[in-house]
């Protein structure tokens, strides 16, 4: 065995359509229900180094730059990924991780789906696994529920699975990118505060306090076999209408949650109203919304009304920025040496993402 082994992968954010709020298992983080995404084009992406190493004395990740605490529970929850290509592996070597956000400042996104997808990746491919998409897509879920589906591009489901061990809760791809290259979805966003509830905590809690949530999950499966039906005729009038009720949906059961969770603000219903309002005028749905754990607007269109649709939400006050993004083909290996985030041996490079560019640059 070679004495250092690395790889780096680039890995791209999901937008829920039917989302993903519960656990049946906290531990192994099994889905309450199925859910659906698109897998984003590189708008939004993270670009992941590993280095196994038998020299190293312990873990190390650097995230944007920036030595992060491993002692800190929530980090090292997520570095659980790495345990997990060890044993597969059958070594101990311990790895040195550098990530980057290539997201827009300011912008206040969750960068999980794209971070643990990416570190799946590059852990499994510099440990020398060969795994299948649905192994990959379950170590990735063991980082956060939602990276699952970021192994893998365009529409995707997140099978919610029986078995309690796990192994057959993992994202499959339904239909690529290609299906429905006219689909955009159109970021709005509004706030880049911190979110005030995580959503590990958040779905605990609606869990253990929201009768609504049971009603959620009865109507939930006709929901996912709407949605792909719709996706898969094209049919936008009828999707753009779903992911609203859907995403309307799920933030009603976070707010019958108690303590109640409200991660829209103002500004996210001064788009709603604005969403409702263009499609009413159009006489017909040119425009979805969704929301997911936080203010910004998700809001999917197909590439004919993407002017009306930018000119609409640019009229907000409130809406700082927009970011479009088409569909994307899933995660990317990166071979040139200028590329990887760190040294053959493990140094980690100074690196940064330019946000003039839209590229990580040395510095
Ligand atoms: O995987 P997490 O813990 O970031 O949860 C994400 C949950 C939602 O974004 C609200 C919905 C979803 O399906 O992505």
């Amino acid at each position: 065995m070679k004495n250092y082994l690395r790889a780096t992968f680039e890995a791209t954010a999901n937008i829920a359509v039917v989302k993903y709020w519960g656990k049946r298992d906290e531990k192994l983080i099994l889905p309450t229900n199925s859910n659906l995404s698109f897998t984003m084009d590189d708008k939004l992406k993270t670009r992941t180094t590993v280095v196994f190493s038998e020299d190293f004395k312990e873990d190390e990740l650097y995230l944007n730059g920036q030595k992060i605490d491993l002692n800190d529970q929530s980090a090292s929850e997520r570095m659980i990924q790495l345990d997990l290509v060890r044993k597969s592996a059958g070594f101990n070597h311990k790895a040195r991780v550098a990530s980057i956000n290539c997201f827009p400042t300011a912008a206040g996104f969750a960068s999980s789906a794209s971070g643990m997808a990416a570190l799946a990746c590059s852990s499994a491919t510099a440990a020398n696994l060969k795994l299948s998409n649905k192994e990959l897509s379950i170590l990735a879920r063991r980082g956060s529920g939602s990276a699952c589906r970021s192994v893998l591009g365009g529409f995707v489901q997140w099978h919610r699975g029986k078995n309690e061990d796990g192994s057959d809760s993992y994202a499959s791809e339904i239909f690529p990118a290609s299906h429905w290259k006219e689909l955009v979805n159109v970021i709005a966003v509004v706030d880049s505060e911190k979110k005030k509830t995580s959503s590990r905590s958040g779905m605990k809690q609606t869990i253990l306090t929201s009768k609504l949530f049971e009603k959620r999950l009865q109507t939930i499966n006709e929901t996912i076999e709407d949605t792909i039906r719709a996706v898969e005729k094209r049919d936008f009038e009828s999707f753009a209408k779903l992911i609203i009720k859907e995403s309307n949906n799920m933030h009603a059961v976070m707010l019958d949650t108690y303590p109640p969770i409200m991660y829209l603000n103002d500004n996210s219903r001064k788009v709603i109203d604005k969403i409702i309002e263009l499609n009413e005028n159009k006489g017909k749905m040119i425009a979805g919304y969704t929301f997911d754990a936080g203010p910004n607007a998700h809001v999917y269109t197909i590439e004919n009304n993407l002017e009306v649709v930018k000119e609409t939400l640019k009229e907000i006050p409130g809406v700082k920025e927009l970011i479009v993004c088409r569909i994307g083909n899933g995660p990317k290996q990166l071979t040139n040496e200028s590329e990887h985030l760190l040294t053959v041996e493990g140094k980690v490079k100074d690196m940064f993402f330019d946000e003039k560019t839209k590229s990580i640059i040395s510095r």
